[in-house]
């Protein structure tokens, strides 16, 4: 029985509550850990010894601060933990000033707090198509429509985002923010070019929209040459920030478990995120940021965030490497300049979704594409990998099951013959 159909309290309920998503399959990737299980599912991050060693040496020094470390902190985080962030967002090449900067419980509350000031009922959205699933979910509380803009290899197509704003005008629909992943994006893996990036600047300068930028993978880049933020951009131009709000973590390059992340923004829009996460949550935590500082202070995080990008490297070489050595023909996928993902493209007929079950069976699990589409309707034939957890042998094992089974699931749909016949006759 669906747990939420004729419940006790199905009257009683708020509207809002009906759009939150929830995700079967993604449950069962992220359900089924274990030995013998290769998960390329979620994302979590590598922590190593590193980050607990600092943890330990830490601990006296958060007892020692106990007064306050113990105590409510101020709702926009502490005035250390704000000066942490300048300094990250500096060492990712975005300027900031503290005043700008409100902390928040991980990137995740940003996403929350957008939708709560900006979204009523209704309201419009514009997104990437496929986005961030955790994205999705923080806007479907405040029920609004989505609008997927597709991503090619340069990042959002801002011809198709400028035809969908133009659309929505046309039919009333008040489109409220754009929100996009311009760095090794969830799940594509794609970077948005120079070029694109000051197109969406203009497109929003054009339509008056805010944009928030979801930098959260900002530090972890293994090839290719970083591109300035949008924030940054804007900032050449205006000196702070106005239209463009910059959402950031520590749970990449420190710990998910501190759930500390950040938002810059404009004043206005700053002020009422504040007022909205103190009836949320009061503050962050201010243990929390207190352990998020004195592991910034110790200026080893630099050394830390190398160390990093190093093992992610390796572990997305692993990826790139195994795809190319074990996916049948047919079988597409992007190459991520960083960040922790790569979104697999399987013939056109191959349901990523019902082929899950049988890859957790083998011993492999991955998100399948149809959870990053707000509609539920795109991405089918595509799934999404992690190489974030795993180590490289790992990796290599998971893909060559993967591989197989979509093989085996290639030749019930007919796919692997009817290639090779179309080869076959292609060749004369
Ligand atoms: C693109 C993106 N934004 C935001 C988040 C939120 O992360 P957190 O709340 O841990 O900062 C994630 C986590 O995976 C993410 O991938």
């Amino acid at each position: 029985m669906n747990e939420d159909s004729n419940g006790r309290f199905d009257r009683l309920y708020a509207d809002r509550t009906s759009g939150l998503r929830t995700s079967v399959t993604r449950e069962l990737a992220a359900s089924r850990r274990g030995p013998g299980m290769v998960s390329l599912a979620g994302g979590s991050p590598e922590m190593g010894a590193f980050v607990e060693d600092a943890l330990r040496r830490m601990g006296s020094s958060v007892v020692r601060e106990s007064a306050t470390a113990f105590q409510y902190a101020p709702t926009e985080g502490t005035s250390a933990a704000r000066g942490v962030v300048v300094e990250a967002m500096a060492a990712a090449g975005t300027p900031s000033r503290p005043e700008d900067v409100l902390v928040t419980n991980g990137g995740q509350q940003g996403l929350d707090l957008m939708g709560r000031v900006f979204l009523n009922e209704g309201d419009a959205v514009l997104v990437e198509a496929p986005t961030y699933y955790g994205a999705l979910d923080a806007f479907a509380a405040y029920r609004p429509r989505v609008l997927g803009v597709p991503v090619d290899d340069e990042g959002m197509d801002i011809a198709e985002a400028r035809e969908v704003l133009e659309a929505a005008r046309r039919t009333g629909t008040r489109v409220k923010f754009v929100y996009t992943i311009p760095n090794f994006q969830n799940p594509t893996g794609v970077t948005m070019t120079l070029g694109r990036r000051r197109e969406l600047l203009e497109l929003a300068r054009e339509y008056d929209l805010p944009i928030l930028e979801d930098d959260a993978y900002a530090m972890l880049r293994y090839g290719g040459e970083p591109v300035p933020s949008l924030s940054a951009l804007e900032q050449q131009e205006t000196g702070g920030p106005e239209r463009a709000a910059y959402l950031g973590t520590f749970s990449k390059i420190f710990s998910p478990g501190v759930r500390l992340g950040w938002v810059h923004a404009h004043p206005e829009i700053l002020r009422r995120m504040r007022l909205a996460k103190q009836g949320a949550d009061l503050g962050s935590s201010n243990l929390s940021q207190t352990v998020a500082v004195e592991f910034f202070r110790s200026g080893k995080w630099r050394e830390h965030v190398r160390r990093l990008a190093r093992i992610y490297g390796e572990r997305r070489d692993a990826m790139l490497d195994s795809l190319a050595e074990f996916m049948p023909e047919g079988v597409s996928w992007t190459r991520p300049e960083g960040g922790f993902f790569v979104w697999v493209t399987l013939p056109e007929g191959v349901d990523a979704s019902a082929m899950l079950p049988e890859a957790v069976g083998r011993g492999v699990a991955y998100v399948p594409g149809e959870d990053f589409y707000a509609d539920g309707f795109g991405g089918k034939n595509h799934l999404r990998l992690s190489f974030s957890f795993a180590e490289p042998r790992l990796i290599w094992r998971g893909v060559r099951i993967l591989a197989s089974v979509v093989r085996d699931r290639m030749e019930i749909e007919g796919i692997v013959g009817r290639e090779l016949r179309e080869r076959a006759h292609a060749r004369g």
